[in-house]
């Protein structure tokens, strides 16, 4: 059984110059995480938010942050950003990055975060399955990182699915691009629990509802799930 569906937002759909009026609407509408795309330029072709942000988010919300770095080096980023995080937060960085993975865990856990390891989508999960026990989250791309607004990579679902099946009970499996409420029921039915979305809430008439509509989805996805096992 996976454990219970968080809906994270990604601000990389918001409306950058009034970010604290769009943080404040998904609060209202109970989102469960604050995804925050971090873009160094180098890893993938796209420049976006560093600790300055972060910060300056933190100041507004209680909401948890999940701090997905997509870039290189990360091992040297994780002092600035667990200081401007507070204790309980996630950082989730690439394996494609990563020289040495187990460091970089020990050094987000060590700072009092939780920590997580994201899959491009040509990445096998043959690089993490070693990690998974000194893991918090494992992050499945289904979009090639770099720019919101993609169309979901179905090729996501079995390593997700394979994730799941070998991953400690409680742990978070996130999937993260082309989500709506279509690719929704997919990635849940495969075993992601942890959902972001950035063009499905934020390009939203109401994000609010938008939030609804993904949870509600989920939520039935997971129920259809269990009904199937206990037939079976
Ligand atoms: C892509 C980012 C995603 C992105 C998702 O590199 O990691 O978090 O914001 O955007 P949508 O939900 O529009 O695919
Ligand atoms: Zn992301």
């Amino acid at each position: 059984m996976q454990p219970g569906i968080k809906i994270a937002a990604s601000i990389l759909g918001a409306n950058p110059v009034r970010l604290e009026e769009e943080i404040k609407k998904i609060e209202q509408a109970g989102i469960d995480l604050i995804h925050i795309d971090v873009m160094d330029g180098h890893f993938v072709p796209n420049i976006t938010m560093g600790p300055f942000i972060v910060e300056g988010i933190r100041r507004i919300t209680n909401v948890p942050l999940d701090m997905h770095l997509m870039i290189e080096n990360p091992e040297r980023y994780i002092t600035p950003f667990a200081a401007a995080a507070r204790a309980g937060d996630l950082i989730t960085f690439h394996i494609e990055a990563a020289k040495k993975p187990k460091e970089i865990i020990s050094f987000i856990t060590s700072a009092g975060l939780k920590a997580g390891v994201s899959l491009n989508p040509d990445t096998g999960t043959e690089t993490v399955e070693d990690l998974l026990d000194e893991l918090d989250m494992v992050l499945v791309m289904s979009v090639n990182p770099g720019f919101a607004g993609q169309r979901f990579i179905p090729k996501a679902l079995p390593k997700i699915a394979r994730l799941r099946g070998i991953a400690p009970e409680k742990m978070d499996i996130e999937v993260d691009g082309g989500i709506t409420t279509e690719t929704i029921s997919q990635a849940v039915a495969h075993g992601a629990n942890v959902i972001v979305a950035a063009s499905a809430i934020f390009k939203a008439t109401d994000p609010c509802s938008a939030i609804k509509a993904l949870r509600q989805t989920a939520e039935q996805a997971v129920k259809k799930g269990d009904t199937q096992k206990a037939i079976s």
